[in-house]
């Protein structure tokens, strides 16, 4: 409890000088108990033991004597097994809580502005979304928004993959096609179509590769049929962002082919650094350190023999272009572990050769995979990767079912609204629930279940406070001013979890993982409902406690409706 710490620091820092302690000595240690049932925060003593020549028991016991005279009303300090322990009190909290409560920004300080750019989602051009594509795109847009409410310039960018040599049997293939009106191009088949055609006709083989020197040389009729060919790809990709409501768009586009034109420039970059070598006609870099399963030097090519150029070298070209042109210092790649040996390689590459320096965190932020209950990748019954559209359309049909079970007698298209927040909500929230470096099972009945740890739970937490205050015909908004007081141990525990929401969203980031923040409002929703179990909330003859505690609702409510946001997922006000 990372408030608490800030309070108590300059007593503790009081006492550890009295001990003839530095500040370096001990503050780093000061961290979240693991045993909440010990008290909030803790600070070990076992290290300070050689210091001070006394048992870590003695020490912890010492301190806590010392300081329980000075915490006057913030914590109470105890010791157990070299442990000081410090619990805050009733009275520390209700101040924090309705601190908190009067903030618009429920007490979540602006970080240092950064220029913070996000490579996410990332799907190939001509090729339909597949459920691959979620995770990269889910985890990116949640990142984007936490950070942007911690005050970043942040920048979302989708380096779709739009160029190379695919593109000549693509546009072959596009010609061939009878209709080529937008709307008639199947993206699930396009691709393995043309790539079928492209093994077996040596004739369009071979009209391919003049179509990919064609588009090298920027042929004006060539580069309109790919251009129609990226429409296309585009509306089916802004489609399933609007299902998915990500805050990606055409603005976002950043596709390789918008490196194309500077990729002599990164050879000649590269070159003046002597880094390049001939290798079998490519040009390649071999950075240090990477080898083979030979024991060979492993390299990062650069330019193919054919004079084609590389994914890594568009990857070079982008860093360039995020330095010089953008200037972020941030550049966080949410893209699958697969690729981790080509972010680290380039990476290695673009500091040596200066293209970035040390003032610039480049990071790779990998994930597992989506897979059956067998572990096995998720794919359709014929071995196919399933459609990212088909399984959104499916968890919102699916919602829809289950809210007409609950609440037979909500209106059709009210429904509709709510199916598609709590449909969409499930799918997401199942994805960032669980630590991104873990595969997860892809589980219907789990992600839409009204119980555990899943989106409709806390959607509903959040729905259900909203009908205690419509019921009431109140006005939440009226409630940020109350004064919170704590009177029993459920407002104790639930002010306790409240407190906690802005480190929810630091630990996210320093992780790189909005699981952070899920588990974070699970615990919250978690800890409301035994509240709302204990602790009457409309109690007429008690004014002060029932608007005490509708303030702890209403508080509940924003950091539940903001924390959901914050994932990237709707909460509606009834369900
Ligand atoms: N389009 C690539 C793929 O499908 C992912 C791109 C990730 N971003 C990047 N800067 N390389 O594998």
């Amino acid at each position: 409890m990372r408030s608490l710490c800030n309070d108590i620091t300059p007593i503790l820092a009081e006492t550890m000088s009295e001990l003839g302690l530095n500040e370096s000595d001990w503050l780093n240690l000061i961290g979240n108990a693991t045993d909440l049932s010990h008290g909030d925060i803790a600070l070990p003593c076992h290290s300070l033991s050689k210091l001070l020549k006394r048992s870590p028991n003695d020490i912890a016991d010492g301190i806590m004597l010392n300081l329980n005279m000075k915490l006057s009303g913030i914590a109470v300090a105890s010791s157990i097994n070299g442990f000081v322990n410090f619990k805050a009190t009733d009275s520390w909290l209700s101040k924090q809580v309705s601190i908190i409560n009067l903030d618009e920004r429920l007490g979540v300080e602006l970080d240092n502005k950064k220029t913070i750019i996000i490579d996410y989602s990332s799907p190939n051009v001509a090729k339909s979304m597949h459920v691959g594509h979620l995770r990269s795109t889910v985890i990116g847009d949640s990142l984007s928004r936490i950070l942007s409410y911690k005050g970043h310039d942040v920048i979302g960018e989708n380096h779709i993959g739009d160029w190379g040599t695919p593109f000549g049997m693509l546009i072959e293939h596009f010609l061939e096609c009878d209709n080529i009106e937008v709307g008639d191009i199947d993206l699930k088949t396009f691709y393995k179509d043309a790539r079928t055609k492209f093994d077996t006709s040596e004739d369009f083989a071979q009209r391919s590769r003049e179509r990919v020197v064609k588009l090298q040389s920027k042929e004006p009729d060539t580069i309109d049929l790919w251009k129609k060919l990226v429409d296309i790809s585009l509306i089916h990709f802004n489609e399933v962002y609007r299902m998915l409501n990500v805050l990606l768009n055409n603005d976002n586009l950043a596709g390789e082919s918008i490196y194309e034109d500077i990729l002599p420039d990164v050879v000649k970059r590269l070159d003046n650094q002597d880094m390049i070598v001939e290798s079998e006609g490519a040009l390649v870099v071999f950075p240090d350190g990477w080898v083979n399963r030979d024991n060979d030097p492993l390299p990062l090519i650069i330019r193919k023999g054919d004079g084609g150029y590389n994914y890594a070298t568009s990857d070079l070209a982008c860093i360039i272009n995020r330095v010089e042109n953008i200037g972020g210092t941030e550049f966080l790649y949410v893209v699958g572990a697969e690729q981790s040996q080509h972010f680290n390689m380039v990476f290695q590459v673009a500091r040596q050769a200066n293209f970035m320096d040390d003032s610039i965190k480049s990071v790779h932020i990998p994930f597992g995979l989506v897979v059956d209950s067998n572990g096995k990748k998720l794919a359709s019954r014929d071995g196919e990767a399933i459609s990212l559209k088909d399984l959104l359309e499916e968890a919102v049909s699916r919602a829809n079912k289950s809210i007409l079970e609950k609440n037979p007698n909500m209106s059709a298209s009210q429904r509709e609204e709510i199916s598609k927040m709590i449909g969409i909500g499930s799918v997401k929230y199942a994805d960032l629930s669980v630590d991104r470096n873990k595969n997860y099972v892809f589980d219907w009945d789990k992600m839409l279940s009204f119980e555990g740890n899943t989106a409709p739970y806390l959607q509903y937490a959040h729905a259900r406070i909203c009908s205690i205050f419509r019921k009431a015909s109140l006005q939440r908004e009226n409630f940020s001013q109350i004064e919170i007081s704590i009177m029993n141990p459920h407002e104790s525990s639930l002010s306790r979890v409240l407190v906690g929401f802005s480190e929810s969203l630091d630990k996210s980031i320093s992780h790189y993982a909005p699981h952070r923040l899920a588990v974070y409002l699970h615990k919250l929703a978690q800890e409301f409902a035994v509240f709302y179990e204990h602790c009457p909330v409309l109690v007429q003859d008690d004014e002060s406690t029932m608007n005490s505690r509708l303030a702890l609702c209403s508080l509940t409510a924003r950091t539940l409706n903001t924390g959901l946001n914050l994932l990237g997922i709707d909460a509606p006000d009834r369900m």
